[in-house]
C-alpha cells in the first residue's frame, strides 16, 4: 500500500517506521526541510499532490491539523494521530467531506519506535465500521488487540489516559513533599505501597520531578480547557496542575539557589522569601 505521512516529528517518525516495517511504501511531507531530509535518508519518499496514497496519516501538532488536512492529497482514508479535543474528528470529517479516523498514539518519547511497534492496544476511532476495519487491517500484522469505537470516545480516552498518568505523578509528588517534612524517603514509601496489587507502580517508583515531556502538561491543559468550555470546572485536575507547578518551582529554586526544599520551607516560614503560591501567582 502507498501511505502518506504528514509531519515527521516524534509521532510521524514512529508511524513511518511501523508502516515501513509492515511492508508499505511511505511518502512523507513536513514543513521543516531538515526533517524531510531525515525522512528521505531513512527510506521514505516525497508526498506531493501528484500522488494519491491509499491512506494519509496526520501527525502534526494539534494546532496545525486543519492546515495539514488542507494540504493533504486526496486519499480514501485519512487518519488523525494528533491529540485533539473530543468531537474534533467528527467535526473535521463533516467540514472537509474527508472520511477521517482517529488513531491515538500512546508511545513514550524515550522509546517511540519500540512502543509504536508493540502498543498495549489500539483504539480505532471512527463512525464508519468499514473504514475502521481497513485501518485495523493495516496494523493487523502487529497482532495487537484493538477496539473500534466512535472517534469522540477514542479522543476522550487519549486525554483521560494522559490525565490519569499526570494525576499519578502529582499524587506521588504530593506524598514526596509531605515525606520531606518528616525526613522519610518517599520512594521507599512508593515501592512498598505498590506491593499492594491495587496500587499502580506508575509514579510510585519514580517521582520528585514535575510531570514534563511534550504531552502530559499540554494534554491536561487541553482537557481542562475542554471541560471548562462545556461548563464544568474540574477540581481534581486543576489541583494536579497546581501540584506540578509547585514541584517545578521548588526544583528551580533548589537548583538556582542551591537550596533544598526543606531549607526553602524554613525560609518561607520565616518570611524571608515569598511563598511558592505567591511566587507562581496562585495565592
Ligand atoms: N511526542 C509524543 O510522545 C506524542 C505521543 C502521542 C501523541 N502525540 C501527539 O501527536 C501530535 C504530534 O506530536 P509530535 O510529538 O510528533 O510533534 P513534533 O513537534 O515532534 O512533530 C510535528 C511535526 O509536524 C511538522 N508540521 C507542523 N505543521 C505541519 C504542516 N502543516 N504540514 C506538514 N508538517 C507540519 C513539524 O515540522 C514537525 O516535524 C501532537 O498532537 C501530540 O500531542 C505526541
Amino acid at each position: 500500500m502507498i501511505v502518506g505521512v504528514i509531519g515527521y516529528g516524534v509521532v510521524g517518525t514512529a508511524t513511518c517506521e511501523v508502516l515501513k516495517r509492515l511492508g508499505h511504501t511511505v511518502l512523507v511531507k513536513d514543513t521543516d526541510p531538515v526533517r524531510i531530509e531525515r525522512a528521505y535518508s531513512r527510506g521514505c519518499g516525497a508526498l506531493n499532490q501528484d500522488v494519491e496514497p491509499e491512506s494519509v496519516f496526520i501527525c502534526v501538532p494539534e494546532g496545525n491539523v486543519r492546515e495539514a488536512l488542507a494540504s493533504a492529497p486526496c486519499s480514501p482514508i485519512t487518519v488523525l494521530r494528533s491529540t485533539v479535543p473530543p468531537g474534533t474528528t467528527e467535526r473535521l470529517s463533516a467540514e472537509t467531506g474527508r472520511p477521517l479516523v482517529f488513531l491515538p498514539e500512546t508511545l513514550r518519547e524515550a522509546t517511540p519506535i519500540w512502543d509504536a511497534m508493540s502498543p498495549p492496544f489500539m483504539l480505532i476511532g471512527c463512525q464508519d465500521k468499514e473504514l475502521g476495519g481497513i485501518v485495523a487491517e493495516i496494523f493487523a500484522p502487529l497482532m495487537v488487540p484493538y477496539a473500534l469505537v466512535p472517534s469522540t470516545i477514542a479522543e476522550m480516552v487519549k486525554l483521560a489516559l494522559n490525565a490519569h498518568f499526570h494525576t499519578l505523578i502529582s499524587f506521588w509528588n504530593e506524598i514526596h513533599l509531605i515525606c520531606e517534612l518528616i525526613g522519610v524517603p518517599s520512594h521507599v514509601v512508593g515501592v512498598l505501597c505498590s506491593l499492594d496489587p491495587r496500587v499502580s507502580t506508575y509514579g510510585a517508583r519514580m517521582h520528585g520531578d514535575p510531570a514534563g515531556g511534550t504531552c502530559l502538561p499540554k494534554d491536561l491543559r487541553q482537557l481542562i480547557a475542554f471541560a471548562e468550555d462545556k461548563g464544568y470546572a474540574p477540581m481534581l485536575l486543576k489541583s494536579v496542575q497546581r501540584i506540578n507547578e509547585i514541584v517545578r518551582w521548588e526544583g528551580e529554586e533548589a537548583r538556582n539557589g542551591h537550596r533544598s526544599p526543606t531549607e526553602l520551607r524554613d525560609l518561607q516560614a520565616a518570611g524571608l522569601i515569598p511563598t511558592r503560591d505567591s511566587e507562581i501567582g496562585l495565592a
